[in-house]
């Protein structure tokens, strides 16, 4: 690239900082020179902004350090300079309460990062769960050049010769212990088998469905999903994707036209493809509110609902990651979905996304299943309403099991989180494998932070009969690793007044999926009654982020986003720092 051909050159954001001959100007190079940039890095090339999720508390992301070197490297090459910074890393693994409380936190700290900073065009490093919505949240607010690199999913887990895949065997081991059918020395044992190199879980739980998500809104490089994390290739997609952020930069190709309602409804369709997890939902509805793009639960019924699920990968089917790739990842999912996309859509590599993905072979149908004799007839979420959930709760047929999708039963109440873990195993507890379980407290401002606890474990008494699934309706979430008849997200919430509130053991509630109705069959008079004396929830948090987040956060049905969050507010020129 000469001068010649980058006319903005010296004139970018970058240049209010660096571009200046006066003691502001010394100040902000000075500083940066300490840590060995030559003096031409200053020149007005474009700034690349590498926004890194880092953490050894973060297994997922922890081998980033290598992933921004490559990036690095492209940067370079294509004539920009990259400048590498931290962003609050929230470890689905680690961090308590839950780290989806801190989505939105994370997605507030890289948006001041970046507007803050002297960069000109941005790159996401992503990978576990709530870091990749968290961090195109931030930084759609900011709209600048912006594109993501995933880290990859782990290598597949291996068990006794038995592939094991990430989250989903733990909730099958931990069910085989509670029903006598496994030891806690193999279940322990089991651990390193599961976790067995770098990278984020590797089945289609949540990371793998946002990451799948990032490539398919077109804000990733075409195989930015499924490349396993320690795949010589992750690190040239890594390389590639620098490359192409410096060349956005010279373009203008702003995060806002990639983002756009076209590009949400290609995602949304591939969900269904994939079978992704249920949390791609209140996170695409998350990054849509901060660019301005009306989506709607309503969104996900309509162009889900004929979508088939076409690849067969854990939670509901047989593979991992790893084999995804090897199938053709992505891009092979995306041609056989064809009929179904916004082909024109744009991408952050300049082209429309059918041009990226109109030939991309598949290389096992076991994995990926064509369209026309698909792995599961429809993998889209199902909205159901009601006066259980008039702002709506979705549900993931394809994890579910057919003969429940119609059913009328019991209700069996746990009040909090703590309620059902403390009955659940008691062999008095009246249920049976007809009722539905139903959870409250566990959404938005009730957890705080909508916990990932939907997916109730089954009692033992019903586990040892063989059953494997009943409905269980929450406010909550589900890992994306999880499977069963979950109804989950259910608007609004118990904490904010939701009929959910209202629920009592012995209620009779009506499931119908096909007809995307849930009804509590109780009357409007006795609901009244209860509504009464329900004692409205306070914010048990005086301070600090818990406090903001419970004052402040929307439902479920809006994206869960802190309301004051919502839409953007661009790069303005800020007044300096000193
Ligand atoms: Fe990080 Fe699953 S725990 S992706």
């Amino acid at each position: 690239m000469t001068d010649r051909q980058d006319p903005m050159k010296g004139k970018r954001r970058s240049s209010q900082w660096w571009g200046k001959a006066d003691k502001d100007g010394f100040a902000h190079r000075s500083w940066m020179k300490n840590q060995g940039f030559p003096a031409h890095l200053f020149d007005g090339r474009p700034v690349i902004g590498i926004a890194n999720t880092f953490s050894e508390f973060n297994p997922c992301n922890a081998h980033f350090g290598k992933i921004a070197e490559h990036v690095k490297r492209g940067v370079y090459e294509a004539g920009g300079f990259p400048v590498e910074f931290p962003v609050f890393s929230n470890s689905e693994s680690q961090l308590r309460p839950t780290a989806m409380l801190y989505r939105n936190l994370a997605s507030m700290d890289v948006e001041e990062a970046i507007r803050g900073l002297p960069m000109d065009g941005v790159v996401l490093l992503v990978g576990c769960d709530k870091t990749t919505p968290a961090l195109l949240m931030g930084a759609a607010s900011c709209d600048l050049p912006t594109i993501c690199v995933s880290g990859g999913p782990m290598l597949n887990g291996h068990y006794k010769n038995e592939k094991i895949g990430s989250g989903t065997h733990i909730w099958k081991f931990s069910e085989a212990v509670r029903a006598g059918e496994m030891t806690i020395e193999d279940f322990m044992s089991a651990e390193a088998d599961n976790s067995r190199s770098a990278g984020h879980c590797m089945t289609m739980g949540t990371a793998s469905t946002m990451a799948s998500m990032a490539e398919s809104l077109g804000m990733a490089l075409p195989h930015n999903a499924a490349i396993p994390a320690v795949d010589s290739r992750r690190y040239v997609l890594a390389h590639m994707s620098g490359i192409r952020a410096v060349e956005m930069v010279i373009e203008n190709l702003r995060l806002s036209k990639v983002l756009t309602k076209q590009a949400f409804e290609n995602a949304i369709v591939t969900n269904g493809a994939i079978g992704g997890s249920t949390n791609a939902v209140v996170h695409l509805l998350a990054i849509a509110g901060r660019v301005g793009v009306d989506l709607s639960l309503d969104d996900w019924d309509r162009l889900g609902k004929d979508v088939p699920c076409l690849l067969n990968l854990m939670p509901s089917g047989e593979h991992l990651m790893e084999d995804f790739f090897y199938a053709g990842g992505l891009p092979a999912i995306m041609r056989e979905i064809g009929d179904y996309l916004h082909k024109d859509a744009l991408t952050v590599n300049g082209k429309p996304v059918w041009e990226n993905v109109k030939d991309a072979p598949c290389w096992n149908r076991e994995v990926i299943f064509p369209t026309d004799k698909p792995f599961k007839p429809n993998g889209g979420i199902a909205v159901l309403r009601g006066n259980l959930a008039p702002g709506g709760a979705i549900v993931k047929p394809s994890a579910a099991s057919p003969e429940l999708m119609t059913h009328t039963g019991r209700a069996v109440v746990f009040e909090s989180i703590e309620d059902y873990k403390a009955r659940i195993d008691d062999e008095a507890l009246d249920i049976d494998e007809t009722c539905i379980m139903v959870l409250k407290n566990c959404g938005p401002k009730g957890y705080p932070g909508m916990a990932e606890v939907g997916n109730m474990g089954l009692p033992p008494k019903v586990l040892r009969k063989g059953i494997t699934d009943m409905i269980r309706i929450s406010d909550a979430r589900m890992s994306g690793t999880a499977y069963g008849t979950v109804i989950l997200h259910s608007a609004p919430e118990a904490a904010a007044g939701g009929p959910l509130a209202l629920v009592r053991t012995g209620d009779m509630i009506e499931v119908d999926v096909p007809s995307r109705r849930m009804h509590l069959q109780v009357s409007d008079d006795e609901l009244a009654r209860r509504r009464a004396a329900w004692k409205p929830f306070q914010n048990p948090h005086e301070r600090g982020y818990s406090k903001l987040y419970v004052d402040t956060v929307n439902q479920a049905d809006r994206g869960a986003d802190l309301d004051f969050l919502v839409g953007k507010s661009g790069t303005p020129e800020l007044r300096e720092s000193h």
